[in-house]
């Protein structure tokens, strides 16, 4: 290595303190509730309000290395630059300076301190929309900096804010961008070219604007730089790789597949495919576990993420012959050897993160492999009675979820791979049917717990994402919905919890809910891809019962929840919450009943 990661965080953090910038440290991984996103997906995301003005306590320049989870690209992990987990180097000015002295400094940092070449170093630039103009100011500033002319592109996807989200700083952005020599183009290509040849290695943005619900934009007070460069993608072309799972953060793990397995990385694509899958998943779901706001798998948000992560990570590790024990092994060189460093909580909790991970495995374990046979006869049999179907029947997906806990999009993919598709329509049909069944009620009383739609009921069901939010705040962010019941009169409300909640934490989450009911917070409706409302930390009971387009009801900054509704407009219309009563549900479940009056 001709530059460790160690190093190369250090050389960042330096390069800006030299420029008067303060390392402020990174923060949690799991999102803190107040933006709705469920992880931490960008450096900017903890420091919102001070890019909107609030004054921060160490100052105007700072800079950090933050971790950051981003999951909607689950699926194409396995090639040689998609990460579940990764770390943005970041920097920041709050309105201190501007864009004559950040184009240098990316400019000098890329080119001098990491030697990337001058004469290749691409940027793109905004191009202008109906609200914003053309950014020509930035190319005079590029250009001084030492970016040729010929190198820098508009684009008017140059534009910046943290997704899913309203109310947030915003602005236009450059990008820097640099080819892969191993991967060359036609004679044209340049670096807006799509062919896979230009790697974004970092972005600055200009955070001027603040995006508002209706898609406009207005000034905000400061003229701000929010800057993020990627760490793996800059390791890796430091050191002349072309494949982030070949640096120095992943060696020890690679070296260790290759050891337990007998197999060379890099000589068959499925083999490789599979290391880099578990390589992946195990580093994602130890600092998931062992972050300070650790959170464990389940069936719900954050939680189901960090589940089809071990779960898919296991399977990969079976396929290599590897058991559930040498994923912990994995996990073990990451927590010791790689992050021991800059993530010193995981040495403290590496016992409970393996055990963590090692009891998820294990739930698996007993059934990957009868749930794999059940799913190999269902495609052999397919393929024998009825080759002309390429579909697999929800009821058979809902039969491998429910008995072999395979999580859906695991058998999406496993089909995919054979080149079937799944009804998932048919998947919800079934989970609700079982869902009826197993708690004897009528099915009609299904649409997400309410028994009828009044304006009583209404009410009682915005109040229950209320209570959600708040006990989330209260107990921890584990805290999810675990059941709900809604009559005219009450609602009933299930959740993780060890404990009798003590009389403090009843008034604070009552207190909470009252004064967002106060506040008058606007309950708004969007429907998106279940995806993406994953993705931005919409919460649900039960993810795998949803359509692929969903609706997200979001309550102020407070809640956000995929939901069938009805809800109401304002929160002021539940006039005031009372928890009525909070006793044990079942083992490790707490129940509350509560009441608007
Ligand atoms: N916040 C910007 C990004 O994530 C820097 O790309």
């Amino acid at each position: 290595m001709k530059v460790t990661s160690k190093q190369l965080r250090k050389m960042w953090l330096d390069f800006y303190k030299e420029r008067g910038h303060v390392d402020i440290g990174a923060v949690s991984l799991i999102g803190d509730g107040t933006t709705g996103v469920m992880f931490n997906v960008a450096g900017m995301q903890p420091l919102m309000p001070y890019l909107l003005g609030e004054k921060h306590p160490k100052g105007t320049r700072l800079c950090n290395v933050q971790g950051c989870v981003r999951t909607v690209d689950i699926e194409e992990v396995g090639d040689e630059s998609h990460f579940t987990f990764f770390e943005m180097l970041g920097n920041w000015s709050l309105g201190d300076y501007f864009k004559k002295e950040k184009t240098k400094w990316s400019f000098d940092f890329l080119t001098k301190e990491l030697g990337f070449d001058k004469d290749k170093l691409c940027s793109t630039v905004f191009a202008g929309n109906e609200n914003v103009a053309r950014d020509d100011e930035i190319v005079g500033y590029l250009i001084d900096a030492g970016v040729k002319k010929e190198n820098i592109f508009y684009l008017k996807e140059n534009w910046w804010n943290l997704p899913g989200t309203v109310n947030t700083p915003c602005g236009p952005d450059n990008e820097w961008f640099y080819p892969r020599h191993d991967r060359p183009c036609s004679d044209h290509c340049d670096a807006t070219c799509e062919c896979g040849r230009w790697v974004e290695v970092g972005n600055d943005v200009y955070m001027q604007y603040m995006v508002k619900e209706d898609g406009s934009v207005e000034p905000l007070k400061n003229k701000n730089i929010d800057t993020g460069f990627g760490f793996e993608r800059l390791l890796m072309y430091i050191n002349g790789l072309t494949d982030g799972y070949k640096t120095d953060l992943f060696e020890g793990v690679i070296k260790f597949l290759e050891q337990q397995t007998g197999k060379i990385y890099g000589e068959s694509a499925e083999e490789t495919k599979a290391m880099r899958i578990i390589a992946d998943h195990i580093r994602t779901a130890v600092m998931l576990i062992g972050d300070a706001n650790g959170i464990l798998p389940s069936n719900v948000g954050a939680g189901y993420i960090l589940r089809r992560l071990i779960r898919r990570a296991l399977r990969y590790a079976k396929f290599l012959g590897l058991t559930k024990e040498q994923l912990t092994d994995v996990a073990k060189i990451y927590i010791n050897d790689v992050y021991n460093e800059s993530y010193p909580l995981l040495p403290e909790k590496q016992e409970y993160i393996c055990e963590e991970l090692l009891k998820e495995a294990t739930k698996f374990d007993r059934t990957l492999e009868q749930g794999t046979r059940e799913f190999t006869k269902l495609i052999t049999n397919l393929a024998k009675f009825a080759p002309e179907v390429k579909r697999i029947s929800g009821e058979k997906a809902f039969r491998l979820f429910d008995t072999f806990g395979f999580p859906l999009e695991l058998t999406e993919e496993m089909a995919a791979e054979q080149g079937y598709t799944i009804d998932k329509e048919g998947f919800k049909k079934a989970f609700e049917e079982h869902q009826a069944k197993s708690k004897g009620v009528a099915k009609g009383e299904f649409k997400s717990g309410l028994q009828d739609d009044g304006v009583v009921t209404t009410k009682y069901h915005t109040a229950t994402h209320l209570l959600n939010a708040a006990l989330k705040r209260v107990l921890g962010p584990q805290c999810h919905q675990m059941g709900s019941n809604i009559t005219a009169e009450r609602l009933r409300f299930d959740f993780p919890c060890d404990h009798k909640m003590t009389a403090e934490e009843l008034a604070q989450t009552e207190k909470l809910v009252n004064d967002w009911i106060e506040q008058g917070l606007t309950v708004t409706k969007e429907e998106m891809a279940k995806r993406k409302a994953v993705e931005i930390g919409a919460e649900a009971q039960f993810i795998e019962r949803y359509p692929d387009v969903v609706s997200v009801y979001t309550i102020g900054d407070v809640s956000k929840e995929i939901c069938t509704g009805p809800h109401v407009e304002n929160t002021k219309e539940l006039h005031h919450f009372h928890i009525a009563k909070e006793e044990a549900s079942s083992s490790g479940v707490r129940r509350i009943k509560a009441i608007l009056d």
